[in-house]
């Protein structure tokens, strides 16, 4: 709840986040401090019919920049194509800069967009990356 309200700005209640972390339909990556038991960095995503929907991704202002959200959808994706899901999308905010870097640093491509989607009018680019790209980088990562 924490990481959500300080980097996401509340994005889901109590109940949307006890759902979340407990259906088998969604999947989660974050990065744990166990010294200051708090929760650095999240990923999550739903399952769905082969395709793994990227719902957010956040890292704790104070910890951003130092590569703790390119790891943790790095990871997510991974998990994803290791359950068989062959295609990620996700939507952003095409104000959002930060996340627009980090999903084409990933190889997501743009693939569509819905004007005026969001709640203040912004439009929302939809993004999409083909899993099998995933495996290649990881089959060929240098030791
Ligand atoms: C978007 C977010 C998850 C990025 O996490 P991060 O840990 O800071 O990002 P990383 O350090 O892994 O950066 C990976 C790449 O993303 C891009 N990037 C990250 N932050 C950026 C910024 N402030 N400005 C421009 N590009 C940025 C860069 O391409 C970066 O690669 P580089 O460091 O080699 O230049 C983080 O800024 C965040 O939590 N934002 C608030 C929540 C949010 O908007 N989430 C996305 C929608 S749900």
């Amino acid at each position: 709840m924490a990481l959500d309200q300080q980097a996401l700005g509340n994005f889901w209640s109590r109940e949307q986040w006890l759902k979340e972390l407990e259906d088998p339909q969604r999947l989660s990556v974050g990065r744990w401090n166990h010294e200051r038991s708090e929760l650095l960095s999240l990923a999550s995503g739903w399952l769905v019919a082969g395709e793994l929907q990227v719902m957010l991704v956040a890292v704790q202002p104070a910890q951003q920049r130092q590569g703790l959200g390119r790891q943790v959808l790095q990871a997510l994706l991974e998990q994803a194509q290791q359950l068989g899901c062959h295609l990620a999308t996700l939507e952003v905010a095409a104000s959002n800069k930060a996340a627009i870097n980090l999903y084409g640093a990933l190889g997501f491509i743009s693939c569509g967009q819905r004007s005026g989607y969001y709640r203040n009018g912004e439009d929302a680019l939809l993004k999409c990356l083909d899993l099998k790209q995933i495996q290649a980088r990881t089959v060929n990562r240098p030791e």
